[in-house]
């Protein structure tokens, strides 16, 4: 449930007048909702019961630090996958030592930065990476907590692009070698064995898929158990799905159960749960303004002010977004639209085939966009980045300023 909705044909978040937004601040213009936030990440929190627990928020799906310090106010523990992502928490007052670092590719500078900081573990992707680590936390004098990430070969059956527990991907070790790898880092004196994780993918709309990697992950801890090696943590990941159209994703508080229930006389081994999406996604929305309505030989297009680079989605995963109007009192002719942004891109779009009752200069609110949104936004055909709105009840807060012009060639010089 999110606090986004209509009040008088207008459409609020919560106590605030969307077109009264898009009219002070401009458009295109990301507008977030604290309530929606807090309600998600203690919808996790909560479910996981009396099971030892931490909800480590997915940086990356939104790491303004408005959004971040809503969450780490509320006692969350983050997921990162860049130093520049660990600064970010810190700048927004989370606490390192409830930070996982986890990614394929960490230099020997985040490394440091991270044991510098205390982080609560690295979630190692190859031997290689061990090494590094290793390497790093005996030129540091420190004893680098580690994870592995184990790939548990399950099918999420979502989008190939974000799809990662599988043979064929990148991510995570063998879950034939993992066993070797552990006792390898068992051996190496500056670091500490620490926990199990996986992440199978994003966008999961089943409980299914997460339950079989947690079951093949149980196996691996007891392997790990027989051969000496006893883990303090288990890292589930992250990939709940939300509701974009038509999918019916198990709610938070069903998968959380789901998970713990199957931990029931594991209770020296601490969850760790790594939600993105569904957390930020519901919790955010995208603010456009239609500059024209154009008729075109087989389609009408309502060319709007926000585009490709402000939300690739549509354009990279072919995802679908809802698209609904700001004021429903006006009265207008309807008709089917592609929603298209100004880039000179035949696959920038925010939407294709929508009905919609609107004419030039209304205000269109592009839902679900909370995730996955800003954090994927660019400067192409030098155009600005939107600005970031936090709502809280009344209050609207601006999180991050509109780009202005001169920034788009800061560091930039002329021969
Ligand atoms: N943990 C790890 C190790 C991850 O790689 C990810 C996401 C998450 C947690 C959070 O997953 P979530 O709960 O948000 O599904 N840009 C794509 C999504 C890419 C997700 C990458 N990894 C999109 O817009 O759909």
């Amino acid at each position: 449930m999110d606090f986004f909705g209509y009040k008088n044909e207008k459409l609020y978040a919560e106590d605030v007048s969307l077109h009264d937004i898009a009219q002070t601040h401009g458009t295109p213009c990301y507008v977030y909702s604290k309530a929606t936030i807090e309600r998600h990440w203690l919808a996790f929190d909560k479910a996981a019961g009396a099971h030892p627990h931490l909800v480590c928020y997915a940086v990356k799906a939104n790491s303004n630090l408005g959004v971040l310090s809503v969450l780490a106010k509320l006692g969350s523990g983050f997921d990162i996958v860049s130093g520049g992502e660990l600064l970010r928490v810190l700048k927004a007052g989370g606490d390192p030592t409830k930070v996982v670092f986890s990614g394929v590719g960490k230099t020997p500078e985040e490394i440091a930065l991270g044991l510098q900081h205390n982080i609560k573990c690295f979630n190692v992707e190859s031997p290689a990476e061990l090494e590094r680590i290793s390497q790093v936390a005996v030129a540091e004098n420190k004893v680098a907590p580690i994870s592995i990430r184990v790939n548990p070969d399950v099918d999420a059956k979502t989008h190939p692009y974000i799809s990662t527990g599988l043979k064929a991907n990148k991510f995570g070790i063998e879950r034939e070698q993992a066993v070797d790898v552990y006792r390898h880092a068992a051996s190496l004196p500056n670091l500490e064995i620490k926990g199990i994780d996986c992440h199978i993918g994003s966008q999961l709309t089943e409980i299914a898929p997460f339950v079989d990697a947690l079951d093949k992950l149980l196996v691996l801890i007891d392997e790990l158990a027989e051969n000496g090696i006893t883990l303090a943590h288990l890292d589930v990941g992250g990939g709940l799905g939300v509701t974009y159209k038509d999918e019916t994703p198990p709610h938070p508080d069903e998968y959380t159960q789901a998970i713990a229930q199957r931990m029931q006389g594991r209770e020296d081994l601490q969850l760790i749960f790594e939600p993105g999406r569904a957390i930020m996604a519901n919790a955010g929305v995208l603010l456009t303004k239609v500059e024209f309505l154009k008729q075109g030989a087989e389609k009408n297009f309502a060319i709007v002010d926000a585009a490709m680079n402000d939300l690739i989605r549509p354009a990279l995963y072919s995802a679908w977004q809802s698209i609904i109007p700001l004021d429903t009192s006006l009265t207008r002719d309807s008709a089917v639209y592609d929603v298209v942004g100004p880039i000179c891109e035949t696959g920038d779009f925010i939407g294709k085939e929508r009905e919609l009752a609107i004419d030039a200069g209304d205000y269109l609110a592009v839902r679900s966009a909370g995730a996955y949104g800003f954090v994927m936004a660019s400067n192409y055909n030098s155009r600005c980045k939107a600005a970031e709105i936090m709502v809280d009840k009344d209050q609207v807060i601006v999180v991050r300023e509109r780009e202005t012009l001169e920034d788009l060639w800061r560091g930039e010089s002329v021969l």
